[in-house]
């Protein structure tokens, strides 16, 4: 975990059988490198095996059965226990219902499933199989986020299996179980850890600040710098600071209104903004990137701001045009 992850997240797994992807999960927390902790094991139904193990383990449950509900009541009852822990993430490990399109939208980026086959081939059901039946070399597993449509979010991680000769489902299955127990932890922990990862930030504000018209990046004193107008006569309107003289902090600098509002913002919300040494003598606010709850839409808007604080009058116009659309 690196050092500026202030906390470990929070993960709830819903459950609907066996729970050997819950275990692998749960054990994996154990180790004390671990960025994430299983914070509840959530089940539609209540004799889970899965239930009983987490209860063993110490883990809070809930249990409530689908059966006489609507899709869209059973859903707000689970996410309701999930936000109850406080859990941040979601993981789905052989919970199989159909989540409702409002809920998935909710947890964005931040619900995972694990899936038995090699996506995109076999989503829905009996993937081994399947698998078998076309005579494929390999089956396998993949971690993906959820999306509204059924196993079809972005893949996360993969690992093929072998199929052999004489090869039934149930002997697939088994294998394929092993991989799916290599995979989560690391899937899910890799996953968790992305917002304290200064190339992922780095990829993130590089994007919003390139789709700004009329920009381009060049580096000043090694880090990453943004500027609106030519390459020779252009102006920075964005720096990426990673953790820049001793402070803890992945950063984007920006111009902000002024020394007031910058003061302003470092002292109500320190968890959010800094003063940035050397820059912030000069008026540039650090937004703090590396911390969990990041509001990008308001991250994009600071860059704007900052864009349109320096920008020239032609890019000011093709941002003005490209608005009225
Ligand atoms: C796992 O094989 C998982 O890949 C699968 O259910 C099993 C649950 O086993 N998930 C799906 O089929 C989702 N469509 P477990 O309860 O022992 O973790």
């Amino acid at each position: 975990m690196p050092e500026t992850a202030p906390q470990r997240a929070r993960i709830a797994v819903f459950v609907s059988g066996r729970g050997s992807n819950m275990a692998a999960l749960l054990y994996t927390s154990r180790l004390d490198d671990a960025p994430y902790e299983i914070a509840l094991v959530a089940s539609n139904d209540p004799g889970a095996e899965a239930l009983a193990l987490a209860e063993a383990e110490g883990i809070a449950t809930f249990a409530l059965s689908h059966k006489g509900m609507t899709r869209e009541a059973h859903d707000a009852a689970m996410e309701d226990a999930a936000r109850k822990v406080g859990a941040d993430h979601i993981a789905l490990a052989g919970y199989m219902r159909i989540l409702t399109p409002d809920f998935v939208k909710r947890w964005e980026g931040r619900m995972l499933n694990i899936h038995p086959s090699l996506l995109p081939k076999y989503t829905g059901l009996d993937t081994h199989a399947r698998a078998i039946a076309a005579g494929d070399t390999h089956g396998g597993v993949s971690v993906h986020l959820v999306t509204e449509d059924l196993d079809a979010g972005e893949v996360l991680g993969q690992i093929a299996v072998a199929i052999r000769p004489n090869e039934t489902a149930e002997s697939l299955a088994e294998r394929v179980r092993f991989a799916e127990h290599q995979l989560y932890p690391r899937v899910l922990a890799r996953h968790v850890a992305r917002p304290y990862d200064a190339g992922w930030l780095l990829d993130r504000v590089r994007d919003l600040a390139l789709a700004l018209p009329q920009t381009h990046e060049r580096e000043s004193h090694g880090s990453p710098g943004w500027r609106v107008g030519t390459e020779k006569s252009g102006k920075y309107f964005a720096y990426f600071s990673d953790q820049h003289h001793g402070t803890p902090h992945i950063s984007l600098l920006v111009k902000c209104g002024g020394m007031d509002e910058l003061e302003a913002l470092v002292e109500d919300q320190p968890h959010a903004y800094h003063k940035p040494a050397y820059y912030g003598a000069s008026g540039w606010l650090g937004v703090i990137l590396n911390r969990p709850g990041v509001d990008w839409d308001a991250v994009a808007e600071r860059l704007h701001r900052s864009w349109q604080a320096v920008a020239p009058k032609s890019a000011m116009r093709s941002m003005d045009a490209a608005d009225q659309f």
